[in-house]
């Protein structure tokens, strides 16, 4: 079974860094800012094989042009900030939207047999807990890396998790350094799409 997963999320936050650590269980040190990097992994979750194709895109402002077609290649979005910068948390709630946003036209453009998606968006303030494995939701995880920078945290765990949860996502905080909470992140978008 293929999944097709896009990492979204601005520049310097770790998009490369979480995905070649999933991917070939390495730390990329140097910050080389990315276009596009298509990257394979063969994966069992709940004793089922799969194959995941995970997209690394390009954080930086000047290639946001090409964002739209990458949400429409993607069953699972991986929305990554940094807990060591606000104004990369800041940008995820619109990412989001943009996601629910483009994944809605497409399935009315398609005619899908799903109809609209169903991801129940709240804005602020922040609203009651609802259930992110509701068949018919767009698969997202948001991710707050660079833990091991604790010294340097901009936006605390409770902040990340009350964001996730006032937009229906699954939320984790990760290290692509010490490799905390990675694969997680991945498993978890992984199941919300096979039931998607
Ligand atoms: P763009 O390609 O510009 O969108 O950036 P990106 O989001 O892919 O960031 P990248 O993975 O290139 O990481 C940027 C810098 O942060 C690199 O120097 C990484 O080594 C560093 N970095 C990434 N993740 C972590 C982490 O979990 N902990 C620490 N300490 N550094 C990290």
């Amino acid at each position: 079974m293929l999944f097709k997963i896009t990492v979204l999320g601005d520049g310097g936050v770790g998009k490369t860094a979480l995905t070649v650590q999933f991917t070939m269980s390495s730390f990329v040190e140097t910050y080389d800012p990315t276009i596009e990097d298509c990257y394979r992994k063969q994966w069992v979750v709940d004793d089922q094989p799969c194959l995941l194709e995970v997209l690394d895109t390009a954080g930086q402002e000047e290639y946001t042009a090409l964002r739209d077609q990458w949400i429409r290649d993607g069953e699972g979005f991986l929305i990554v900030y940094s807990i060591t910068s606000r104004a990369t948390f800041e940008r995820v709630e619109r990412i989001v939207e943009r996601v629910l946003r483009v994944k809605d036209e497409s399935s009315l453009h398609n005619n899908s047999p799903y109809g609209s998606y169903q991801n129940h968006y709240q804005s602020h303030p922040y609203g009651s807990p609802t259930s992110t494995s509701r068949p018919g939701r767009i698969p997202i995880v948001i991710v707050g890396n660079k833990k091991d920078q604790y010294h340097s945290r901009e936006v605390s765990t409770d902040e990340g998790a009350s964001l996730a949860k006032a937009l229906s996502c699954d939320f984790y905080e990760t290290s692509a350094k010490t490799n905390s909470n990675v694969e997680n992140s991945f498993k978890s978008l992984v199941r919300q799409i096979k039931i998607a």
